[in-house]
C-alpha cells in the first residue's frame, strides 16, 4: 500500500486559485499534485453566480474598478494589491477563455458579438463577465477537464490535510537548519489511512470559513482548513473580523444553502418588506446597488425590528423571457421549491459567505513560511480590506495563481527535495467511540458564531463566545489525541481555530468599520485604529 507521495509542487484545494496556478506550472515540465478533501468540485467556485470583475466596457476604467474597490473596502484595502488585481482582469478572462471557459455574450449593433456584463453592488459600471448565472460551474468544470488531461498534474480527491509539515515540526529530525515548508500529512478519506506527501513547495489553496456559522451560502469544504493547518504551523493570520455576509440567501426549510445571486439586484431586483413595501432606500442612497455589508445590515435590521423571519427579494417587474434568459438557473431551483419567481417575490435572509481575512501574505502569495504559498479566498492579501466587493473574489484566485505561478518558477531550481519525512504515527490512538461528541460540538460552535459573533457583535457577545471556545478547544483537543483522525473531527478542530481568531480580531477592533459592526463602538474611528488586524503565533 503506498504512504508516500513525492511531488515538486503540492497544491492543497482544487478551486479556482488551486487548478488555475496547476495548469499555468504544468507546462514547465514540473510534477503538480493537486488535493480536494472531498470531489474536484466541492469548493465555493463550483457554486459561484454573479461572475468575475474586470474592464471591458468602453465607458469603464481601471480608476474606476480599483475607486470602486476602495471604497467597498472602507479604507483598508492596500491599494497597490487592488492596482495589480484590477489591471490583470483582462488577461485572467483572455486566460479561462483559453481554458474553454465559456462567457455569455451579446450581439452588438454592428452585428459582432462582445461579452455580457452583469452589475452588482458597489460597482460603478457593468463589469462583471459571466456564464449566465452559474459562472462558477463553468469556470471549474472547464479547469477540471484541462488538468485532467494533463500529464504533469495528479489529481487526489477525497484526500483531506491533516498537518502540513515543516522544518520546524520536524524538529531533531530534520538537519538541515533552514525554516521550510517539507509537505503534508494526508487522510485518504476512502482507504481511511493517513499518507505522506513530501513536495519542494507548498500551495494553500483551500477556500474559506463561513461554514463556522450556522446559516452560509458555502458549501461543505468551507471549513477554514487551510488557516488553521497555515496559523498551527507558524503563519500570521490577518483581518479574520471581515466575515461577509452576502445580503440574499434563499429563506425556505428545504433549500441548503442556495444564493440569490447579486447579480438579481444589478438588474433591478427591489427588496421588500412582506407588504410590498421598500426599504433600502432607507440605510443608503444607492439602496439596493450599495455594497453588501450595507445591504445585510439593513435586512438583518429590519428582520430583527419586526421580528420577522426573512425579507423579499420581487424581480417579477421584468418579463418572463428577461428573468429565464439571465437567471436559468435561480429561476429553475426557486421552482423546485414552488417559488416561481417570473410572478413572485424570492424570500431571503443573509448569510455567511466569504473570508475577506486569512493567512497574511505578500504580493507573490508567500506566506511567513518559506516556499509555503496562499492563494484564493484562504489568502489575506490586502485586496478586500474591511469588505470585499462583489465578484472580486474569483478575479483574486486568477491573479494570485499567476502572480505564485511567475515566483516558484522564479525560485524552484534552488530548492532542494525534502529528505525523507516520517510517516504519521498511530501507535498511541485507537478508533472513536463516542463521534457524538464530534457532531455536537460541530452544531454548538456554529449556533453561538451566528448568534454571538455575526452581523452585529457586541463586547459582551464575544467575550461570550469565548468562554465557549476555551472549553470546546480543551474538549477537541483531548479528543483529537486520543482518537483516530477522521475528516469530520479535522474540520472541527480547524473551525475552532478559526471562530477564536475570529473573534481574536473582532476584540482587537474597537470601531465598526465595514463588515465588522460592534454595538458597543458603532462608529469608525480612524485615529486609533489598527489598520489590519494582525495574529502571530
Ligand atoms: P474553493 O473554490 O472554495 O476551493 C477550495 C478547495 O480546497 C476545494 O477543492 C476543497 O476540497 C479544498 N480543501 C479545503 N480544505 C482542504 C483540506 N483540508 N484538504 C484538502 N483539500 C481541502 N466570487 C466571485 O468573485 N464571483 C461570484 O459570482 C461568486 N459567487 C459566489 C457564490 C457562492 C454560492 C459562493 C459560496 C461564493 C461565491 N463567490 C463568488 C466567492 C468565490 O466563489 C470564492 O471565494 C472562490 O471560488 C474561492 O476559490 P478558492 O479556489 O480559493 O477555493
Ligand atoms: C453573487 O452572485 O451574488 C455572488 C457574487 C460574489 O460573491 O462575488
Amino acid at each position: 500500500m503506498i504512504t508516500s507521495e513525492n511531488y515538486d509542487i503540492l497544491i492543497i484545494g482544487s478551486g479556482g486559485a488551486g487548478l488555475s496556478l496547476a495548469l499555468q506550472l504544468a507546462d514547465h515540465g514540473i510534477q503538480i499534485a493537486v488535493l480536494s478533501k472531498f470531489a474536484l468540485t466541492a469548493g465555493s467556485t463550483y457554486y459561484a453566480q454573479g461572475g468575475i470583475s474586470a474592464v471591458f466596457d468602453a465607458e469603464d476604467s481601471i480608476e474606476s474598478h480599483i475607486e470602486d474597490t476602495l471604497d467597498a473596502g472602507a479604507g483598508l484595502c492596500n491599494p497597490e494589491i487592488v492596482r495589480l488585481t484590477v489591471t490583470h482582469g483582462k488577461e485572467s478572462i483572455d486566460w479561462l477563455r483559453k481554458q474553454g471557459v465559456v462567457f455569455t455574450e451579446e450581439q452588438t449593433k454592428s452585428g459582432d458579438k462582445k461579452l455580457h456584463l452583469n452589475r452588482e453592488g458597489g460597482h460603478s459600471h457593468r463589469r462583471i463577465v459571466h456564464t449566465d448565472d452559474a459562472t462558477g460551474k463553468a469556470v471549474s468544470l472547464s479547469l477540471i477537464d484541462r488538468a485532467q488531461e494533463h500529464p504533469s498534474i495528479d489529481l487526489f480527491e477525497h484526500h483531506n490535510v491533516v498537518e502540513l509539515i515543516t522544518s520546524a515540526s520536524l524538529g531533531k529530525y530534520y538537519k538541515n537548519g533552514d525554516k521550510r515548508i517539507l509537505g503534508a500529512y494526508v487522510l485518504d478519506t476512502k482507504k481511511q489511512m493517513v499518507k505522506t506527501f513530501s513536495a519542494r513547495v507548498v500551495v494553500l489553496a483551500t477556500g474559506g470559513a463561513s461554514k463556522v456559522y450556522l446559516y452560509s451560502t458555502n458549501p461543505q469544504s468551507a471549513t477554514g482548513d487551510g488557516i488553521a493547518l497555515a496559523w498551527r504551523s507558524g503563519c500570521r493570520i490577518s483581518n479574520m473580523e471581515f466575515m461577509q455576509f452576502h445580503p440574499t440567501c434563499l429563506y425556505h426549510p428545504n433549500a441548503q444553502s442556495f444564493l440569490i445571486s447579486e447579480a438579481v439586484r444589478g438588474e433591478g431586483g427591489k427588496l421588500i418588506l412582506a407588504d410590498g413595501s421598500s426599504f433600502m432606500q432607507h440605510f443608503d442612497p444607492r439602496a439596493e446597488l450599495a455594497p453588501r455589508d450595507i445591504v445585510a445590515r439593513a435586512i438583518d435590521h429590519e428582520i430583527k425590528k419586526r421580528g420577522i423571519d426573512c425579507v423579499y427579494l420581487d424581480i417579477s417587474h421584468k418579463s418572463d423571457a428577461f428573468i429565464k434568459k439571465h437567471f436559468p438557473t435561480i429561476h429553475q431551483q426557486c421552482l423546485k421549491f414552488g417559488i416561481d419567481i417570473t410572478k413572485q417575490p424570492i424570500p431571503v435572509v443573509p448569510a455567511a459567505h466569504y473570508t475577506c481575512g486569512g493567512v497574511l501574505t505578500d504580493s507573490y502569495a508567500r506566506t511567513d513560511i518559506a516556499n509555503l504559498y496562499a492563494i484564493g479566498e484562504v489568502a489575506s492579501t490586502g485586496l478586500h480590506g474591511a469588505n470585499r466587493m462583489a465578484s472580486n473574489s474569483l478575479l483574486e484566485c486568477l491573479v494570485f495563481a499567476n502572480r505564485a505561478c511567475e515566483d516558484i518558477l522564479k525560485n524552484l531550481a534552488s530548492i532542494t527535495a525534502p529528505p525523507i519525512l516520517p510517516q504519521w504515527d498511530e501507535s498511541q490512538v485507537s478508533d472513536s467511540d463516542e463521534e457524538v461528541v464530534v457532531s455536537h460540538n460541530w452544531n454548538e460552535l456554529r449556533h453561538f458564531m451566528w448568534d454571538y459573533v455575526g452581523i452585529v457583535r457586541s463586547n459582551k457577545r464575544l467575550s461570550r463566545a469565548m468562554n465557549r471556545i476555551e472549553l470546546l478547544k480543551k474538549e477537541i483537543t483531548e479528543y483529537y489525541s486520543h482518537f483516530r483522525v477522521t475528516s469530520d473531527l479535522l474540520e472541527l478542530r480547524n473551525l475552532v481555530i478559526v471562530a477564536e481568531l475570529i473573534i481574536r480580531c473582532a476584540q482587537q477592533r474597537t470601531e465598526s468599520r465595514g463588515l465588522h459592526y460592534t454595538l458597543d463602538y458603532p462608529e469608525a474611528d480612524n485615529s486609533h485604529q489598527p489598520k489590519n488586524t494582525i495574529l502571530s503565533p
